[in-house]
């Protein structure tokens, strides 16, 4: 085994702590990868009190991450020693049923390996995630790092970033489609911008009268606060698409009621079993749907894309040691827009 060291949670506690981790020994088809940046997703937040309540096993979150490559197993092709890579949410998959084969290993009939807490399919370990200085990663799953974009500020992109670009790349948005994003936060941020950038007409649908001026920056055309009914029902029809990004369980119909006809929700927020009144289905003719993570073909071509048009997460950067500072101020939505770890601390 090789030592390397991350922050853990442990038993009925919520607060992480630094703790030696091993990783496993090199296979042929896999990556030692140095962690330099790890982003801190809402996810991560959801895991370690979920952990906490059921008082079990350690848990390592992180699965938003960039860094380099420092060694190489025998059968890898695609990356040598010194490559920037990023590594999202799935390490992997099994390769042969028909999501696999059609390149949505996010959907893989076996379910995919998830970067923490999974289990491994050759060892059957659970796997320990990016709050770590090393990760080991097979090659199929890990990405080049588009040159020109900033490692700390593109680790957001492989959970935040590739979970709101299926869906608006599968619900065909494209220049004209009139894009709503609810919920401005890790995700919802990164949605607008890439919208924006496909050329929808975008806007944003927060709870936060105060993220206007930056909804604006991000190239929303303006923001409806949810909160105020008469700016709801001014909405009312609005949007081709409205990607839901809210980390609560809520109430579906005041976003469904803002869906055009023949529009369609996405929901990728809060997951779990939610209430839908079909009425507001079916007035109107709209579609619920969800999405998330992405197969490899859709993450490189979003890594491409925001590439291309220099699109990476708002962060705030902190030395991996404030990470219990970084869960807290999430928790209570202080963030503009994504907490990214600095894990050089960790050496
Ligand atoms: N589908 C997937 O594969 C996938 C992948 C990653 C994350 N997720 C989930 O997506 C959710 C968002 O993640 P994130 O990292 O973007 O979180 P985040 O940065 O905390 O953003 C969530 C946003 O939701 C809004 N919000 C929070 N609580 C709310 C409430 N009670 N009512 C209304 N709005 C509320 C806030 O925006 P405003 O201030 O603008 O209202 C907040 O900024 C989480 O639940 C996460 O677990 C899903
Ligand atoms: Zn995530
Ligand atoms: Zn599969």
């Amino acid at each position: 085994m090789r030592n390397t060291v991350g922050w853990q949670v442990e038993g009925a506690s919520t607060t992480l702590r630094r703790a030696p981790l091993e990783r496993r020994d090199l296979r042929p088809d896999d990556l030692a990868v140095r962690v330099d940046y790890c982003g801190v997703c809402h996810t991560d937040l959801h895991a370690v009190g979920a952990r906490a309540g059921e008082g079990g096993r350690p848990l390592v979150p992180g699965h938003e991450f960039t860094g380099v490559v420092t060694e190489t197993g025998p059968a890898v092709t695609r990356f040598t020693v010194g490559d920037p890579v990023a590594v999202g949410n799935i390490v992997d998959s099994c390769g042969e049923c028909a999501m696999c084969r059609a390149g949505q290993e996010n959907f893989c009939h076996a379910f995919p390996t998830l970067t923490y807490d999974g289990t491994d399919r050759h060892d059957g370990s659970t796997t320990l995630g990016g709050y770590s200085r090393e990760y080991v990663v097979r090659d199929r799953f890990a990405h080049p790092l588009p040159a020109g974009l900033d490692p700390a500020a593109a680790a957001p992109l492989l959970c935040a970033g590739i979970t709101v670009w299926e869906p608006l790349r599968a619900l065909g948005v494209r220049p004209g489609t009139r894009v709503a994003v609810a919920g401005l936060g890790g995700l919802g941020h990164l949605a607008v911008k890439i919208a924006v950038a496909l050329g929808a007409d975008t806007s944003v649908v927060s709870r936060s009268p105060d993220k206007a001026d930056d909804a604006r920056r991000l190239g929303a055309g303006g923001l409806v606060v949810s909160t105020d009914p008469e700016q709801m029902a001014d909405a009312r029809d609005r949007f081709d698409v409205v990607i839901d990004t809210i980390s609560s369980p809520h109430d579906l119909g005041p976003y469904l009621r803002l869906v055009a006809m023949d529009g369609t929700l996405s929901h990728l927020g809060h997951l779990g079993p939610v209430t839908v009144e079909t009425t507001d289905l079916l007035v109107g003719r709209k579609k619920l749907s969800s999405a998330g993570s992405g197969g490899r073909p859709a993450t490189a071509a979003m890594l491409d894309f925001c590439g291309e048009h220099g699109i990476t997460a708002d962060i705030e950067l902190l030395p991996s040691a404030r990470v219990n500072e970084a869960l807290d101020r999430l928790r209570r939505n202080d963030v503009r827009y994504r907490f990214v770890l600095d894990m050089s601390d960790l050496d």
